[in-house]
């Protein structure tokens, strides 16, 4: 081999070998600015995810025409309870429209805000689906991940290493044909199936490229985003959390309390089906479509009570066998996950974690419960970190350093990771 081919050779290894490790780090990195994921992650909770749907927060598609004034819609974004307090009229209009109160935002920027709404235009447009070459995606599954740029780089990484491919063949032939019109004897080419650094290169491309998706598709095996089980009894959250507003809290009271949320027994459910002995509430329709009869759902409940509707006063309690309710979501063994670390502690809302639990009949897993779900939220989210008022949480006072630096301003706010959510032992046993 000629040193010129040499050179050309380890050349097209390394621009290669960029283009790849390039492609790769997309595949990782999360723009920050990305318009859908800022979007999924701070308002899909209480704004439906096709703009068009009313949920606890109004469809946001149009929403830029609605509003005169640009800044002040960015205003009220950032922190709406401001801009309703500073008594602007759209904005006390605005707050007139549902009983609850919208969250506010004070850590996101301009261009953020501006990628939302761009995304909630193209979204609710059906700008997104068409590109996509899909027809509409609904508001459920836009959860999923953007496996879509990455795969758009993979394809130009792949074009761009033909094109180099192609242009050293016609660089190796080009040569070939001038040394011949000269006259010099070049030894032949050697076939490319026997060329050691072509086989050597190709191999550890397919090991990488092989190799990463195999990983992922381990890791993603055990995942089950969206899963929703049939359960022994038709039981809706819309029905009893939703139209009848019971609080969460009355059934998963342990949520408040402990590690787990914890089902609620047949006693609890007996508290008000004792006397609730049919169903009247609007028509009920399970996933397929099919019909439910309500009523015959609240038998099959007492059926586990042993409860006989014709004669409530002889129940006996201690008769009731538990319903076998199929657990929907489900952390591996080596991660520890402890609700009222986070509900009463870091004040989450249900919601953020679980979707609009109000709006389902079954329960389906809404989050992806991967680890990246819970780290990107640790870096993201501030803790009630309030350094001059009784309010703050008070166990952060050993933290000195931050709080030293709150007040020399070297920093505004301190998030999950600076306390130590991102160590690996806080999460796995
Ligand atoms: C906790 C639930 C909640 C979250 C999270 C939430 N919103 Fe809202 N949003 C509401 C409610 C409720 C209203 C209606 C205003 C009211 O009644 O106070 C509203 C109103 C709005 C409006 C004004 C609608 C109109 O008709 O003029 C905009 C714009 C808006 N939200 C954008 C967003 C954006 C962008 C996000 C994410 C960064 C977001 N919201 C997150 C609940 C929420
Ligand atoms: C009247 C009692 C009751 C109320 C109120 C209630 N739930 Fe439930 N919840 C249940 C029962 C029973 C199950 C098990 C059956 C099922 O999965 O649908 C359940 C299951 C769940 C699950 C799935 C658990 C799993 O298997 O992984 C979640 C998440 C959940 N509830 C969240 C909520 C939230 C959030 C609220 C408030 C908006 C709420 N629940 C209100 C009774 C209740
Ligand atoms: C705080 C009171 C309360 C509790 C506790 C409660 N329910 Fe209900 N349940 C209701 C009300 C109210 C309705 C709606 C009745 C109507 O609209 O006619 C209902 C309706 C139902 C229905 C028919 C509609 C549907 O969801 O399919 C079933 C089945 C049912 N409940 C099962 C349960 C089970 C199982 C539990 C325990 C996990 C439970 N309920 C706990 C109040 C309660
Ligand atoms: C920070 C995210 C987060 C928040 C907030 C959250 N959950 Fe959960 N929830 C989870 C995860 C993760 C699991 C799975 C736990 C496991 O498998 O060990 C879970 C499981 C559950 C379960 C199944 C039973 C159990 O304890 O494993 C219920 C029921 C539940 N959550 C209800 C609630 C209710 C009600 C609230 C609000 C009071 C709430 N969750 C708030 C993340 C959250
Ligand atoms: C929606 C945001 C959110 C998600 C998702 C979330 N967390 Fe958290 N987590 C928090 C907040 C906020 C705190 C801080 C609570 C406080 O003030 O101490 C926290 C604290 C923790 C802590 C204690 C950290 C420390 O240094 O004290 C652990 C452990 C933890 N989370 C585990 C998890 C696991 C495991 C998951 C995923 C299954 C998860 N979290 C998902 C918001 C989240
Ligand atoms: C905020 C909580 C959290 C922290 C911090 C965390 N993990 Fe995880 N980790 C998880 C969760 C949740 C899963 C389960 C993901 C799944 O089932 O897909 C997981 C899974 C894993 C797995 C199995 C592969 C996979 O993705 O399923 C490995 C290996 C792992 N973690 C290593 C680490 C290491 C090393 C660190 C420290 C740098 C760390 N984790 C810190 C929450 C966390």
């Amino acid at each position: 081999m000629t040193i010129s081919k040499h050179i050309i050779n380890r050349f097209f290894l390394i621009i290669l070998t960029l283009f790849t490790l390039s492609w790769f780090n997309t595949l990782f990195a999360q723009d920050a600015n990305d318009g859908k994921q800022l979007f999924i992650s701070k308002c899909q909770s209480c704004h439906s995810g096709d703009m068009k749907t009313d949920m606890t927060g109004p469809p946001l598609f149009g929403i830029e025409g609605q509003w005169e004034d640009k800044g002040k819609l960015h205003e009220w974004i950032r922190n709406n309870q401001k801009l309703i307090a500073s008594g602007y009229p759209k904005a006390v209009e605005v707050s007139k429209l549902k009983p609850t109160a919208m969250q506010t935002f004070p850590d996101l920027t301009d261009p953020q805000i501006d990628a939302i709404l761009k995304y909630i235009d193209e979204k609710g447009s059906g700008k997104l689906d068409a590109a996509k070459g899909t027809p509409a995606a609904g508001g459920e599954k836009s959860g999923e991940d953007t496996s879509q740029h990455p795969l758009l780089y993979g394809v130009i990484t792949l074009i761009l290493a033909l094109a180099a491919l192609i242009l050293i063949f016609v660089n190796k032939n080009l040569k070939k044909i001038s040394d011949d019109t000269e006259g010099k004897k070049t030894p032949d080419g050697i076939p490319f199936l026997q060329n050691k650094m072509y086989l050597a290169t190709t191999a550890i491309l397919l090991f990488i490229i092989g190799g990463y998706f195999t990983t992922k598709a381990m890791i993603n095996m055990n995942r089950q985003k969206n899963y929703e089980p049939r359960q022994p009894i038709f039981y809706s959250h819309k029905v009893h959390a939703g139209i009848n507003q019971i609080n969460c809290l009355y059934c998963h009271g342990n949520a408040w309390e402990s590690k787990t949320a914890a089902i609620p027994s047949v006693n609890v459910c007996m508290n008000c089906h004792k006397t609730i002995q049919k169903y009247n509430g609007p028509e009920l329709k399970d996933k397929q479509g099919n019909p439910i009869d309500g009523s015959a759902e609240i038998a099959k409940l007492y059926q586990y009570a042993g409860f006989d509707p014709q004669n409530p006063d002889a129940w006996d309690p201690n008769k009731a066998k538990p319903i076998d309710w199929v657990k929907i979501h489900n952390l591996p063994d080596h991660v520890y996950f402890n609700h009222s670390q986070h509900v009463r502690v870091g004040n989450v809302q249900c919601q953020t974690c679980h979707g609009e639990i109000t709006q389902m009949d079954e329960v389906h897993q809404f989050a992806e419960l991967s680890m990246g779900w819970c780290v990107n939220c640790h870096r993201q989210t501030k803790v009630n970190f309030n350094v001059d008022s009784t309010s703050g949480n008070q166990f952060y006072s050993i933290y000195e350093k931050f709080h030293n630096d709150i007040k020399s301003g070297k920093m505004d706010s301190v998030t999950v990771k600076d306390i130590g959510g991102l160590e690996c032992q806080k999460c796995h046993y």
